[in-house]
């Protein structure tokens, strides 16, 4: 459904926000998960839907998308359901993902910092990366996830898997059959009963095969290493050929290992975001599951 231009030109975000109202109103919000889609010339407009009180949910988000000068309202249904974000490393697909799930008021999973949380228990233990000695501490390590933070075993160690140690040792501890039985197991655990976005590798193929939406989000080396040189929060001391050279080398690794290699799902919509912003690979998926995109 449409609120086209003419009808919003010169009235006010209430007089805005009303109109919508009444749209609304034709749809069952019990029945039914409402995506109201306001470009950025017209954002005052979503404080004002908030205070309208539906039964049901309504998801309001902001596009910037210049030429759409329309409010849309469309109808996503009410099951639960899927988002799966793949792709290699610093390919922005986390960003992308958080800003999704925002968009549609769904949760996230940071699949990733599962397997760094997992290292980091590791190389702090001295245990050695084999299967043989995993399986023997397997039952000590709890990892949450909350919000954005990590914990492991009660301990926030959020910023501390981002750490050098963590990342060289990641893809190895990765590639061991127990660690992905238990991350995987716990990934469809911590989904059930809501919608959610998951990135990582294997989430289109692995996971959650049957996703409503998959996407695979890559962009060249090169790019990537930019992106995570440019990234304060990676706070590693290293050079951009550094970060290239163990960007490079991870790929390989992911992408080669027996189980649950990287790889994009047969129907999972390619993004290549080489030259595109953060925004722009949001609004894409965004349209993308609004279905005017495909
Ligand atoms: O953020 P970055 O791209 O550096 O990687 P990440 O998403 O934090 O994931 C770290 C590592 O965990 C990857 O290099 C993979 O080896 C592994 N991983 C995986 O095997 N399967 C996933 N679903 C997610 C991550």
């Amino acid at each position: 459904m449409i609120i086209n231009n003419l009808k919003l030109e010169g009235k006010s975000s209430e007089d805005i926000a009303n109109l919508i109202y009444e749209e609304l109103k034709k749809i069952d919000t019990t029945k039914n998960n409402v995506l109201i889609t306001i470009p950025e010339n017209y954002k005052e407009v979503s404080n004002h839907l908030d205070k309208f009180n539906f039964e049901g949910f309504v998801k309001t988000s902001i596009l910037e998308d210049k030429d759409d000068k329309n409010i849309t309202i469309d109808i996503l249904g009410k099951e639960n359901f899927v988002i799966a974000i793949d792709g290699p490393s610093a390919s922005g697909k986390s960003t992308v993902a958080k800003e999704i799930a925002k968009i549609l008021d769904i949760s996230y999973l940071d699949t990733g910092a599962m397997y760094r949380a997992f290292t980091y228990y590791l190389l702090k233990e001295n245990i050695s990366l084999t299967e043989e000695e995993i399986k023997k501490v397997i039952g000590n390590i709890n990892i949450d996830i909350e919000k954005d933070s990590v914990i492991l075993n009660g301990e926030d160690i959020s910023k501390k898997i981002r750490g050098d140690e963590v990342t060289k040792n990641v893809s190895k501890v990765s590639a061991i059959s127990i660690v992905r039985e238990v991350l995987v197991d716990s990934q469809r655990n911590i989904s059930k009963g809501k919608s959610i976005v998951l990135d990582g590798r294997d989430i289109g193929t692995v996971v959650f095969p049957n996703a409503k939406y998959k996407f695979f989000i890559t962009a060249t080396a090169e790019e990537r290493a930019m992106r995570r040189f440019k990234d304060e929060k990676s706070s590693l001391n290293k050079s951009y050929e550094e970060i290239l050279e163990d960007l490079k080398a991870r790929d390989v690794l992911d992408s080669n290992r027996e189980i649950s290699p990287l790889r994009q799902a047969e129907d999972a919509h390619l993004i290549d975001s080489t030259e595109m912003t953060l925004r722009e690979v949001v609004e894409k998926i965004i349209n993308i599951i609004r279905g005017i995109d495909v």
